[in-house]
Order: C-alpha cells, then sequence, then structure tokens
C-alpha cells in the first residue's frame, strides 16, 4: 500500500519511520515535516538521520507547516531534548531540498494515486496542520485519501498536554478540528489512534536490552535516541521505560487486528480549558454519523513481535522469549 508518513521527528516519530521502512508491505512515497515535537527544520533534519542510519535517503522529505493553523506555536522539546531526537546529537545529514512543500507533494500524490486506482493513505504522527492546509487549498484531494489514521486524542485516557489533551491535537487543535469537521463532510472515518492505546507501548530497558542482544548497530541506534525519553517519563510519568505513541499508528495500518475500537462522532475543542481534547460521542448523544474510529484496546505482544521482527531484521519465530521480556 502506498502511504505517506506526516510527522514531527519526534522521537517516536522516528520509530514510527523505521518501522514503516522495514514493512515491505508498505511503500512510503515520502515524509511530509510538520512542526511539533521539534520545529520544521529541526524535524526535517531528524528525519535524514533515522533515514541514514536505515540507509534509506532514497525517500524524499518535503517540509510542511512552521506554525498551527491559529495557535502559538509550542513545541515537545521539554520531552523530546533539545535536537528533538533524544540530545543524541547525531551529526547532520546534508539535504537535499525538495522544492515541493509537504502540500504540494501530498495534493499531486494522492491525485496521482487515486488517478492510477492505486490509491494512497495518510500516517498522521504529529499536529495535523499540513492536512488542514491541504483541506484548505485543495479539499478534494483530502477526499481521495485512502485511509488517514492519526495518532492522537484520547477517549478515556488522561492527557499529555492538559488533563484531557494529547499534544498533537493539543498542539493545533484549529488543524484537528478542521480535519475531523471535514471527515464529516465527506464520510471519512479518521483512525484515532490515541493515547488509550498508546499508552499500552512502552519500551523498557529489559525490551531495549533484548533490541540490543538481537541487532546491536540498531539496537544501539534506537538507545541512543530513547534514553534523554526514558529520563523525562521516569520524571512525568513517573514509569520505568518510555511510551512510543507513534509506531502503533504504523503497526496498525499494516494490521488493523492488532486493535480493536469503535465508530464514533468526534470533535476537537478548540478553546478554554479543555482545548486540544477529542471529545468522542460514545452513546451518540448528537446523532450524528460516525467519522472516526477510536481504538481502545491492543495486543501489545503483537505489536512488539512486529515491530522487533522488522526493525531488527529477524524472523518472528526467534522472538522465542518475548513473551517474558514484555
Ligand atoms: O502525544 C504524543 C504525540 O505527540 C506523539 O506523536 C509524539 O511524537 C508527539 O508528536
Ligand atoms: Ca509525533
Amino acid at each position: 500500500r502506498n502511504v505517506i508518513i506526516d510527522c514531527d521527528p519526534g522521537i517516536d516519530d522516528s520509530l514510527a519511520i523505521m518501522l514503516a521502512l522495514s514493512l515491505e508491505e508498505l511503500h512510503v512515497e515520502g515524509i511530509t515535516i510538520v512542526c511539533g515535537n521539534s520545529p520544521v527544520e529541526m524535524g526535517a533534519g531528524n528525519a535524514r538521520k533515522v533515514l541514514k542510519q536505515m540507509n534509506r535517503l532514497d525517500v524524499p522529505i518535503y517540509l510542511g507547516a512552521e506554525k498551527p493553523l491559529k495557535r502559538e506555536y509550542v513545541s515537545a522539546l521539554d520531552t523530546h531534548g533539545a535536537d528533538g531526537l533524544g540530545e543524541s546529537w547525531l551529526p547532520e545529514v546534508p539535504e537535499t531540498r525538495q522544492e515541493l512543500d509537504a502540500v504540494e507533494f501530498l495534493s499531486r500524490t494522492i491525485r496521482a494515486r487515486a488517478e492510477e486506482k492505486t490509491g494512497c493513505s495518510v500516517i498522521a504522527l504529529g499536529p495535523m496542520t499540513n492536512l488542514a492546509h491541504l483541506i484548505q487549498t485543495d479539499p478534494e484531494a483530502f477526499s481521495m485519501i485512502e485511509e488517514i489514521v492519526s495518532m492522537g486524542g484520547s477517549f478515556k485516557s488522561h492527557g499529555n498536554c492538559s488533563p484531557v489533551a494529547e499534544y498533537n491535537y493539543w498542539a493545533d487543535p484549529d488543524g484537528a478540528a478542521l480535519v475531523y469537521e471535514t471527515a464529516a463532510s465527506q464520510r471519512k472515518k479518521i483512525v484515532m489512534v490515541g493515547l488509550d492505546v498508546t499508552r499500552k507501548i512502552v519500551l523498557t530497558p529489559n525490551l531495549l536490552e533484548y533490541m540490543k542482544r538481537l541487532n546491536p548497530e540498531t539496537g544501539q541506534f534506537v538507545q541512543a535516541i530513547t534514553k534523554f525519553y526514558f529520563d523525562f517519563h521516569w520524571q512525568w510519568e513517573h514509569i520505568v521505560g518510555c511510551v512510543i505513541n507513534d509506531p502503533l499508528a504504523v503497526a496498525y495500518f499494516i494490521d488493523p487486528s492488532i486493535c480493536e475500537g469503535f465508530e464514533s462522532f468526534v470533535q476537537i475543542e478548540t478553546e478554554g480549558i479543555s482545548l486540544g481534547q477529542s471529545v468522542v460521542d460514545s452513546m451518540n448523544f448528537y446523532r450524528k454519523e460516525p467519522n472516526a474510529k477510536v481504538l481502545t484496546q491492543v495486543d501489545t505482544y503483537r505489536f512488539f513481535e512486529m515491530m522487533l521482527s522488522r526493525v531488527l531484521e529477524v524472523e518472528p519465530e526467534s522472538l522465542d522469549i518475548l513473551e517474558n521480556v514484555l
């Protein structure tokens, strides 16, 4: 399946890119960058560092929004480190700047694949500003997107930017709101991979040690970019390990059976104390057609079986002790 990864690298975005590029089921058309965890130029530089690590600098990177639709830009560098990649301070990778910007690339690629009848989906791992700009400039192209899987929001889990809001939707609530409103008007359903399921995906020191044993080079790269994230999670979420949200959106896209959820009408709050909250109408108060599939359960074992076997390039059958490493 053809896919564009829209992201804000970012530590877990980087792990998601590693998973996506190791899946032969996926053709990654390109990576579009949005301001989020990191400012957009830093995010593009971090994406290049990950592509270099994967020996995949053939994948094109396109720069998108430098700030949210209306709100002031607020980064998450406190979580992802001053370099946006866990203060691994990996060497900068010279860039081959694309002349197209992210929205032009999204529009042209989605239209081309729709005309060829092969289709193109979008896995959105950051604030949804680029998708919002696509709606504003080419709503028909937005309607042609085969599937939109968004890491963001939360149904019943507490927020990570406020009591109720998750960062991607909190950082650009107007962008997220426009995407969900447009999905409703175009009869599309956004797959919402929210904190309810991603909080169950914790990379622990034990799992990291196992990764290093299975593939020292890749394991050490993952360790280099996640150490800062481990410290952040101990300090703020009081857990040993780090929640790797974004790779779950990629894993779901490849194998939806690893998660369960339900269809619902979802709105994003754009102001006040609940700004950025994904309001999930699970009891259908508003009697509106669903514009989302909200994920609520995940098979953690199957996620890590996919993540480790693909990213570390080992056969799933060789993960004989994964059960007791988890
Ligand atoms: O709230 C978690 C999400 O916000 C993840 O995508 C993380 O990378 C940040 O973008
Ligand atoms: Ca992200």
